[in-house]
This record gives C-alpha cells, sequence and structure tokens, in this order.
C-alpha cells in the first residue's frame, strides 16, 4: 500500500522492488525455455551482488513457471545443504515434498517394505514415502535420487502440469569435495541429465554468483551444453530511469532532472544502489520539501557504511592491500591478472609489493570471501559491482583524516 509518506524503495537481499525495472529479454526467453516439449536446457542466471538475481527468479520468472503450469520446487542453497550428497538428496525431496505431499500412488504395501501384508493402498507422495523410495533403492546417491525422481514424474505427468521445476538461489556455494569424496554437484548434474534424456519434464533453474558455471562445467563437462547462462548485468539508462521514477509517479512532487541525473550516474545501473539511493534520497525530499536537489556524498558514505564495509572489515590488511593495488588497476571494473596486482604494487607507496606467490596464495582466499571471482579467460573480476571505487573513496578518506590528526598535533 502506497502513501504519500511511505518510501516505497526497497534496498536489500531479495526484496522486491516497487518496479522492476528491465530485463524483459531474458525473461522472453525463460519464457521459451518453460515451452520446451523435451527439456534439453537448463537455466542459468548468474550476475555481480545486488544485480537482481533473486528478485528476477521470484518476481518474474517464479509467477510465469507457474502461469505455464510448471510445478515451482526449490529455495536458496545454504552451505550446509551442500556438504554431502546425502544432504543434497534429502534437501531436493524435502523441496519436491511440498509440491507431491497432494499426489497420491496405490501401491502393493509391501513394496518399499512398508507392511507386514500385501494389499494395495493409496499413498500420498510425502516426504516420508519419498523418503523410504530413496532407501529402498540400491546403488549410489544418483541412482536413488533418479529413483525417487522417475516415481513423481511418472505421477505427476498425468496431473495436467507441463513439468517440475527446481529453482535454486545461491547455487555457487555448490561444491563436489574431492578429499571428502562428497561430489553433491555431479549428483545434481547427473540425475537430471538422465532425467531428461529419458523424456521427464524436470529443469534446473540454477542462480548464483559468477563462479557457479564455471564450477558446473569444472565437475561436469558436459553442463556447458546442459545449460543456457543468463548473465544479468547493470540497467541502462533508460531502465535506471524507470527503476527510480515509476514509485513516485503517484507523489505530489517529483525528483528533479538533475536529481535523477546524480542518482542514474552514482548507482552506474546496479539495482541495490538505485534502491539504496532512492530510499535515502526520499526521505530527504520528504524531510526539506523547499529542496531540489539531493546530497549525494552523504548519501554514499551511508552506503559504502551499508554494502561495501562489511565486505572489507572481514579482510586481513594484507589481503586489504592486494584489493588496494587492484583497485588502482585502470581494468580494475573489468578483469584484472595475477601480474597486473603485483606489478602495480611494486608501484605504490607505503606498500610491501607482492610476488605472483602471494598473490595467488591470497587469491582463493578472496574468492571465497565472495569478493572476486575467475572468469573464463583466466583472470579475475569483482564480485560485487563499484568494489574498486569504494576502495579508493576509503583510502582517500583515510588519508584525510591521517592529515587532519597530524595537522591537530602540530
Ligand atoms: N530490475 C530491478 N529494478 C529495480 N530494482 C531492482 C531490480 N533488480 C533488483 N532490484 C533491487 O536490487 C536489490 C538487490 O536485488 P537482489 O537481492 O535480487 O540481487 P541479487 O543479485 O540476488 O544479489 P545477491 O548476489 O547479493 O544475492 C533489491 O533491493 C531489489 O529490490
Ligand atoms: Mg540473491
Amino acid at each position: 500500500m502506497s502513501n504519500q509518506h511511505t518510501n516505497p524503495y526497497r534496498p536489500g537481499a531479495g526484496h522486491s522492488p516497487p518496479h522492476l525495472a528491465g530485463r524483459k529479454p531474458e525473461t522472453k526467453q525463460f519464457e521459451e525455455f518453460l515451452e520446451q516439449a523435451e527439456v534439453t536446457k537448463n537455466v542459468i542466471l548468474t550476475g555481480l551482488r545486488g544485480v537482481g538475481k533473486t528478485v528476477l527468479m521470484e518476481d518474474r520468472y517464479r509467477p510465469l513457471a507457474i502461469q505455464k503450469k510448471w510445478a515451482w520446487v526449490g529455495s536458496d542453497f545454504s552451505e550446509s545443504a551442500f556438504l554431502s550428497e546425502e544432504r543434497l538428496c534429502t534437501r531436493l525431496i524435502t523441496d519436491l515434498s511440498v509440491f507431491t505431499s497432494s499426489l497420491s500412488l496405490t501401491v502393493s504395501s509391501d513394496s518399499f517394505g512398508f507392511a507386514q501384508q500385501d494389499r494395495l493402498e493409496n499413498r500420498a507422495l510425502d516426504f516420508d514415502f519419498l523418503m523410504t523410495v530413496y532407501a529402498a533403492t540400491p546403488g549410489l546417491s544418483t541412482d536413488k535420487l533418479k529413483a525417487v525422481l522417475e516415481l513423481v514424474w511418472s505421477v505427476a505427468d498425468h496431473k495436467g502440469i507441463h513439468g517440475i521445476i527446481f529453482a535454486y538461489d545461491e547455487a555457487q556455494v555448490v561444491t563436489d569435495r574431492e578429499e571428502k569424496d562428497e561430489y553433491p554437484l555431479a549428483v545434481l548434474l547427473e540425475t537430471f541429465q538422465s532425467l531428461q534424456r529419458k523424456g521427464a519434464r524436470y529443469m534446473l533453474l540454477l542462480t548464483g554468483l559468477p563462479t557457479l558455471f564455471p564450477r558446473l562445467v569444472e565437475s561436469r563437462t558436459y553442463a556447458e551444453r546442459m545449460f543456457h547462462v543468463q548473465e544479468i548485468g547493470r540497467l541502462n539508462n533508460k531502465t535506471s530511469k524507470e527503476a527510480i521514477l515509476f514509485p513516485v509517479k503517484n507523489q505530489t512532487w517529483a525528483f528533479s532532472n538533475s536529481a535523477v541525473d546524480v542518482i542514474v550516474n552514482t548507482a552506474d545501473g546496479y539495482p541495490y544502489f538505485i534502491q539504496f539511493i532512492c530510499r535515502q534520497a526520499f526521505d530527504y525530499l520528504r524531510a526539506n520539501p523547499e529542496e531540489d536537489s539531493i546530497p549525494i556524498d552523504p548519501i554514499v558514505r551511508q552506503l559504502d557504511a551499508n554494502f561495501f564495509s562489511g565486505r572489507w572489515e572481514i579482510l586481513t590488511d594484507r589481503q586489504r592491500d592486494l584489493l588496494y593495488c587492484v583497485a588502482q588497476l585502470p581494468n580494475a571494473a573489468e578483469e584484472f591478472s595475477i601480474s597486473e596486482i603485483v606489478d602495480a604494487s611494486k608501484q605504490l607507496d607505503g606498500i610491501k609489493s607482492f610476488s605472483s606467490n602471494d598473490v595467488s596464495q591470497a587469491i582463493p582466499k578472496l574468492i571465497d570471501k565472495g569478493l572476486i571471482y575467475r572468469n573464463r579467460h583466466g583472470k579475475y573480476s569483482f564480485a560485487v559491482p563499484l568494489f574498486a571505487m569504494f576502495i579508493q573513496r576509503h583510502a582517500q578518506r583515510k588519508l584525510i583524516q591521517q592529515e587532519l590528526l597530524s595537522d591537530s598535533r602540530d
């Protein structure tokens, strides 16, 4: 419910925006994937932090899939769901059972070891039943999971649905762990690949950071053919303006053109930044109705404190130095290599230079912390948008503080 005083903007992880701007080509393409008579393509939705993956999936893809008669199964993968194959399978079955518990099957009661006497009975495909099928199937986790999903499909296929889509957010946390002999990712890919070959209309929609796709391909090379990757990025000028203006079109006031330009330029097309800046700007203009321009510097400072600082605080001093070197590169916002970081470190005052070995060792830790990722060309990029600019602002402020401090000592 919007009224004149309610701030409509929604900065936050997975918070539905008041107006979801752009993303029409991706949505249209996703709609086509939903029409596959035989599922040969699955979808990966990737992009940097805060670019709008979760809301695109939840607010656009989900209703569309449901409208096209798909059963929508899933949630987001927490790290623990992926520690082992067993946990992954249990997780998938838990989520699936929300849909299947309303379906039932006539079974002979001694199948799957249910009861002593042999008679036919109607069983709901609830969690317990599915897990019993899972446990009773011999073989590896893939065989067990496959048996459950095949059984479910044999029932669901007659219930007037087009297919079953498994949609998982934060899927980049999925990893095979050779040292533990646990291959949850391989289980996921193998199961879906095999079911799809047999004509069962199951589809995977995985959402996550850009590390996701390389990781899948590393697990099973055929993942390259199984998935279509939708990489979502920044909004363009027009859609950025829509994201800013549509939510306040019924207000008695409007953002001035220059205020809109400032927001567009500062947010640089990144949806989270648009929501954040607009939220602050809205409050400011409501409190200061005579004002026309918005105080962008303090708003950026708040943005730094809210969005970036937390990601900076978790770093060691040496990791910060390394990222500071990256931030100095002219190509910091695109991609960078180990040797470029080494070179930059030699040219910067006040930093102990890095050897390539130092950098190679530091990088996996920065990847684990979700700050950078390795792209398809073997180079690295920031996983957090506009991070290089934050690092520069941060360094600048530190310098000013130090100068003030030494002035006050003089
Ligand atoms: N197309 C859009 N138009 C307007 N606002 C958007 C759009 N997409 C996302 N947002 C807003 O941006 C913010 C981030 O969105 P979301 O959480 O979906 O990003 P994400 O890519 O899933 O981020 P993360 O990688 O951190 O999970 C939210 O506040 C959301 O309301
Ligand atoms: Mg998200």
